[in-house]
């Protein structure tokens, strides 16, 4: 029986798994999945060598990856009933709801659902990730009352999520940039979310209800939620004139700024770097270039008054909203993203499995004796 240790709240520090998928050096803000600098895989490799990486442990060779991304597009197309699903939602239904609720319903149809193998759970993570990458913009295009587009078979992963939820092909640099953007979404250690879906995982429960419950911690504003907030603050400032002014109004009532400060890069998170660059080109290229710019002034302020750094969700805001994404499908879009990484921690965690339960330290009343209904 291991020592009892005392609390820490939040879990800070605390190492409760071991896992060879994601170095996080928090100090030195570096990452790398598996070994790769996240610097080289998001400027060189495409989502689905990232995916493969992560899940078979290697990079693939040109071989592999055609195979691969054969089975990938091959996943794509969703069940009909969950189509149906999604018209008898409200419009206004949160979109990472809807995902909740096609990632259970997915598990109905599935023929692996309860098979917790190791051959089983690599075929699900790929045929989820490519599933709820379709789900995602099928309820979009319902909910505006459009008809899904179905999926394509001749398109990357990227490129074929932005021509699913805006029926255009979409262009090059758009591809590019978004692909990054998930690579540098694609896993992050024991983040909030991926440490959920290790904790249902270590039930023996199985993938989709992992993911499910994974998508419900990555809703939260302090989590995945943030890049919306990013967006949304970036629009209630207006132009980059009134920067200034808003940050002090935030500061003097100490509001928490989105899109800043995280709990284990302490030196800067690597990967805003990478996406500030490709903010500057999407915002420029879609001739949006105020955004990035009201986000760089809004950073240097921020930072010069309260030392706080941007972590990934500050600049993948004006990135993603510049290539068309729509502020509410951003936090489904990480979820997109962070599906190579959650999956790959779901067949990790099976494969040296102990039920994840920690201790509670007790501060309510003492012993005390029964007193019956009727004489309370
Ligand atoms: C992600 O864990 C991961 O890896 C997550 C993630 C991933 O890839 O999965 O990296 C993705 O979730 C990034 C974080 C997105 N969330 C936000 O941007 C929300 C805003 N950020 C904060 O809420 C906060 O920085 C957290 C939640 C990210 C981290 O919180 P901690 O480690 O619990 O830090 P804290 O809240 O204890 O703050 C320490 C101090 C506090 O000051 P005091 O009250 O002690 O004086 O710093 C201040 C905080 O008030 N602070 C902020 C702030 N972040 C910290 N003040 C204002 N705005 C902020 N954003």
């Amino acid at each position: 029986m291991a020592e009892q240790s005392g609390l820490i709240k939040g879990l800070e520090g605390v190492v409760a798994a071991e896992t060879a998928l994601c170095d996080l050096d928090g100090a030195n803000g570096r990452l790398a999945y598996r070994g790769y600098d996240i610097d080289e895989l998001a400027r060189q490799a495409s989502y689905e060598e990232v995916a493969h990486l992560l899940w078979r442990g290697e990079l693939p060779t040109r071989a592999q990856l055609d195979g691969f991304c054969a089975e990938l597009t091959a996943a794509r197309p969703i069940p009909d009933q969950l189509l149906a699903a999604f018209r008898l939602l409200p419009k206004k239904a949160d979109p990472m709801r809807a995902l909740q609720m096609a990632t259970a319903m997915l598990g109905t149809f599935d023929p692996d659902a309860t098979d917790n193998s190791q051959e089983a759970n690599l075929r699900k993570a790929l045929r989820l990730t490519s599933q709820l990458a379709t789900a995602i913009c099928a309820h979009h295009r319902i909910r505006l009352g459009q008809e899904p587009v179905p999926p394509s078979k001749d398109l990357g992963h990227a490129a074929d999520f932005l021509f699913m939820l805006t029926g255009e092909r979409p262009s090059a640099v758009n591809v590019r940039a978004f692909d990054a953007g998930l690579i540098l979404y694609a896993e992050h250690e024991l983040n909030a979310s991926t440490f959920t879906t290790r904790v249902i995982t270590s039930t023996l429960s199985d993938m989709h209800s992992a993911v499910a419950g994974g998508i419900g911690a990555m809703k939260g504003p302090l989590h995945g939620g943030a890049g919306e907030a990013v967006m949304l603050t970036l629009k209630e400032i207006g132009q980059v004139e009134n920067v200034d002014a808003f940050v002090e109004k935030a500061l003097a009532a100490k509001r928490r700024l989105m899109g800043f400060g995280h709990r284990v890069y302490r030196g800067g998170d690597p990967r805003q770097v990478i996406l500030r660059d490709l903010a500057e080109a999407a915002c420029r290229q879609s001739g949006q270039g105020m955004w990035y710019e009201m986000a760089v002034r809004l950073h240097e302020r921020v930072n010069r008054a309260k030392g706080l750094i941007p972590n990934v969700d500050f600049y993948s805001a004006p990135l993603f909203y510049s290539i068309g994404i729509p502020v509410d499908l951003f936090t489904p879009v990480i979820v997109a993203g962070r599906m190579a990484g959650w999956t790959a921690h779901i067949i990790e965690q099976h494969q040296d499995n102990r039920l994840i339960r920690p201790r509670g330290q007790y501060t309510g009343p003492g012993r005390r004796l029964f007193v019956p209904l009727d004489r309370r």
